[in-house]
């Protein structure tokens, strides 16, 4: 039997996502859905955890129809559950983490989410298969009802509602793919480091000698670059020295820990600087990666407070002509100067913002 495997992503990059097991021969993808790609891993191990782009790899347990919007689909789902093969999942994602994770400690925990309207609420969907998910293991469910916390090290399964269709799936890892092990110190407003990876992926860093974020906050952009281009030269400023500091840290674990993994990589340059005045030289920068601080959580502050414009002329000014700028926005926007390339169009914590990839034109028009 074919094994069948989901990376989770955010809503609007699932394209990208599948274009990234794709090229790096992962698998054959089988097919996008809302939030999900489907793929047939080649031969399943610990390269699915390489994903970058994707929020979470899981495999896929029981497909089950007629999860309509009535209460009775629950029973459909208890079965499912119940007639499921849990031990050689289990057993295929410990071969993949290469640990025995979710035998050893924590018990079973359940997320479930559906798409369209229900007469039955998450924690149904949830207490419906959970208990059933346990037993064979003789491991305890831990139900999320009430606002309760699963334990760290719990087996965690996931179900999918979409249309008539439920997917009852496991994750593979022990932590979702999206929280990075660097980093352990963040900013508010910080990238989600899947949507980091995303535009980097977008930025077309092969061709790009220094990489530009001036705006870096926490790193994310930059860190997440290096994986793609470990020999390019990334420099990050932000005019908050605590943020700098930070994504310093961060950088210097991400080093450390990806030493093993993909060998030495250039250091990222930091340095605390106003994007109001950048301080480089014109034209010396090929790719601009930014999440610019545009709402209440992060205000721009120096020369931005005023004149939050200035940022864009800015980034015209340092970058080479024909250049890149890939910058996460509230909403599609063309800034003076720039053409547009393409615009991902998001959903991320309940906000619909977009990626934008924009070329910089001779002039600024
Ligand atoms: C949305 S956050 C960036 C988050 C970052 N991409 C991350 O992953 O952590 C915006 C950043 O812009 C910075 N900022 C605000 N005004 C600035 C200015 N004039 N020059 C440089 N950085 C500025 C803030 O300190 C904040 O770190």
């Amino acid at each position: 039997m074919h094994t069948l495997a989901v990376a989770r992503a955010v809503r609007g990059i699932e394209p990208l996502v599948a274009a990234e097991i794709r090229r790096a021969g992962l698998g054959v993808v089988r097919g996008v859905r809302h939030r999900e790609v489907w793929f047939e891993p080649a031969d399943p191990g610990p390269e699915l955890l390489e994903l970058r782009m994707a929020d979470d790899v899981l495999l896929v347990a029981a497909v089950v129809e007629g999860a309509g919007r009535d209460k009775e689909s629950l029973t459909r789902l208890t079965r499912a559950a119940r007639e499921l093969d849990a031990e050689s999942l289990t057993k295929l994602a410990q071969r993949i983490t290469g640990s025995p994770y979710g035998v050893r400690d924590g018990g079973v925990e359940v997320s479930a989410s559906f798409v369209g309207r229900r007469n039955y609420s998450r924690f149904d969907i949830e207490d419906a298969v959970g208990a059933e998910l346990a037993r064979p293991a003789g491991l305890a469910y831990h139900s999320r009802r009430d606002g309760r916390v699963p334990p760290e090290g719990s087996m965690a399964w996931r179900v999918t509602v979409e249309g008539e269709q439920a997917v009852i799936a496991l994750r593979v890892p022990a932590r979702p793919l999206h929280r990075r092990s660097y980093k352990t110190e963040s900013i508010p407003g910080t990238l989600h480091p899947p949507v980091a990876a995303a535009m980097a992926g977008l930025a077309r860093l092969d061709r790009a000698a220094t990489v530009l974020d001036p705006c870096c906050g926490a790193g994310t952009t930059l860190i997440e670059a290096r994986a793609l281009a470990p020999r390019t030269r990334l420099l990050g400023l932000d005019h908050d020295p605590h943020a700098v500091h930070i994504a310093a840290a961060n950088a210097a674990r991400d080093a450390a820990l990806g030493l093993a993994a993909r060998g030495v990589a250039r250091a990222i340059a930091w340095s605390v600087a106003d994007a109001g005045r950048i301080p480089l030289p014109g034209g010396s920068v090929d790719r601009v990666l930014v999440n610019p601080p545009w709402d209440r959580q992060v205000a721009p502050t120096g020369r931005l407070r005023r004149d939050p414009a200035r940022l864009w002329r800015e980034i015209h000014r340092v970058l080479a002509v024909g250049g890149i700028v890939v910058a996460l926005l509230p909403e599609p926007w063309q800034p003076p100067g720039f053409t547009v390339n393409r615009m991902v169009h998001l959903t991320l914590s309940g906000r619909h913002p977009v990626i934008a990839v924009l070329r910089r034109s001779a002039s600024r028009g």
